[in-house]
């Protein structure tokens, strides 16, 4: 069995990638990424001298390289995470996320048809996607996979537009494909541009947090070694053409998340209690912001038996442990490029 696994040095994709390489060592694992400035192969340290382990730099907006690589490998199945991930850049930049996250899948799609040549025994083709494809809740109610797409960001469009294709070439050319959208994730490895890793790099350093609006929006929240585990369940025996919700049953708005993260971080610190609630700032409100998502994850708790393993609680404190003891991950990567995007995104706010 050999799998390509794209977006692989991102922060999901690099717990898939060890999830696969340990748990399936008969595997060979493809990681395919561009290295963008979320992809870093450190995240991979501890696994990529394994022997069924092969990391390949590549562009996903490159059709013809895709063709050839899987001419080349053969591969049996891919798990597609490459992708623009974070909805503010999608604000600054819309047509990034065209490109990587609308036209990079229909490539990988492509070069999926023309490998396997109608024969799809043994193939599967997953594509890793979002709950923000259904939009926003109110106070009520819970994302289904019959909820109605209703994207509200740039970010959120893209990955609803790769949904559809991917269900199309199923439908279509026959592709056995399989989609998860999953809730927000937390854990080790997450780039400092996403809420939890930014908060505690910015604790760490005594700079404000900057609170969106009234800090009243709701995510609901996975540990992504969690959602590694559901990928692997799924791959392997989710049923083709269908879609499974992915999710924590783990409601928090986002102040209360703050306080729970500055409570956490004020005593691993030994810091005065109430001293990094003070650094909380509130800013103009993301555009478009969607107040509330919360995943019905029912239909992969009862049909395949997945359930997520910690308490949220739990999860952050061993979160903010590893960021804690990996000091040196979060200087290499907010140094340089990533201080001048943060310093544009957040001036004037
Ligand atoms: P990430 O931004 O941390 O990683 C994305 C990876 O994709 C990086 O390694 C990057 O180098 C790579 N990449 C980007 N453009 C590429 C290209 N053109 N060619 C090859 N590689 C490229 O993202 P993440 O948070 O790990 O998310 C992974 C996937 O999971 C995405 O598809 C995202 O939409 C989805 N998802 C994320 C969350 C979340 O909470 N982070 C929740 C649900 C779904
Ligand atoms: O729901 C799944 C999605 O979760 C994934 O598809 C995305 O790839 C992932 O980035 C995440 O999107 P969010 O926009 O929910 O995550 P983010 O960490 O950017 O923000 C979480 C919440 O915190 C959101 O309501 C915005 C708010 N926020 C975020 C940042 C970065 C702040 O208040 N201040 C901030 O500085």
């Amino acid at each position: 069995m050999h799998i390509l696994i794209t977006g692989g040095a991102g922060f999901i994709g690099s717990h898939v990638v060890r999830h696969f390489l340990k748990n399936h060592s008969s595997y060979t694992v493809t990681n395919l990424d561009n290295l963008t400035y979320a992809g870093n192969l450190a995240n991979l340290s501890d696994v990529d001298t394994l022997p069924n382990y092969r990391f390949v730099k590549g562009d996903i907006t490159d059709g013809d390289f895709l063709q050839r690589l899987f001419e080349e490998h053969h591969f049996d199945g891919v798990i597609h995470l490459a992708a623009e991930s974070h909805v503010d850049r999608s604000i600054s930049n819309p047509t990034e996320f065209v490109v990587t996250n609308v036209l990079g899948t229909v490539n990988l799609l492509n070069a999926a048809k023309a490998s396997w040549h109608s024969d799809f025994e043994g193939k599967r083709f997953y594509h890793i996607s979002t709950d923000e494809v259904y939009g926003s809740l109110g106070r009520e109610g819970l994302f289904t996979e019959n909820t109605p797409y209703d994207p509200h960001s740039p970010y959120s469009a893209s990955k609803a537009s790769s949904d559809h294709f991917v269900r199309a070439y199923h439908d279509t050319f026959g592709i056995p494909v399989v989609i998860s959208n999953c809730s927000n994730n937390y854990g080790s490895f997450q780039f400092p541009e996403k809420l939890i890793p930014l908060f505690i790099n910015n604790i760490l350093n005594r700079k404000p947090l900057p609170v969106y609006g009234k800090g009243e929006n709701i995510r609901d929240w996975l540990w992504v070694v969690d959602h590694a585990h559901a990928i692997d369940v799924i791959y392997h025996q989710g049923k083709t053409g269908e879609t499974y919700n992915i999710g924590g049953h783990n409601e928090w708005t986002n102040i209360d998340l703050i306080r729970l993260l500055c409570r956490i971080m004020d005593k691993k610190l030994g810091r005065t209690s109430g001293e990094s609630e003070k650094l909380v700032t509130y800013v103009t409100d993301r555009a478009g912001h969607d107040l509330r998502y919360a995943i019905d994850s029912s239909k992969l708790q009862h049909e395949l038996g997945w359930v997520p393993s910690i308490s949220f609680e739990k999860g952050l404190e061993l979160t903010v442990d590893w960021y804690l003891s990996n000091q040196d991950w979060l200087d290499n990567v907010t140094s340089g490029g990533y201080q001048r995007y943060y310093d544009e995104m957040y001036s004037g706010r």
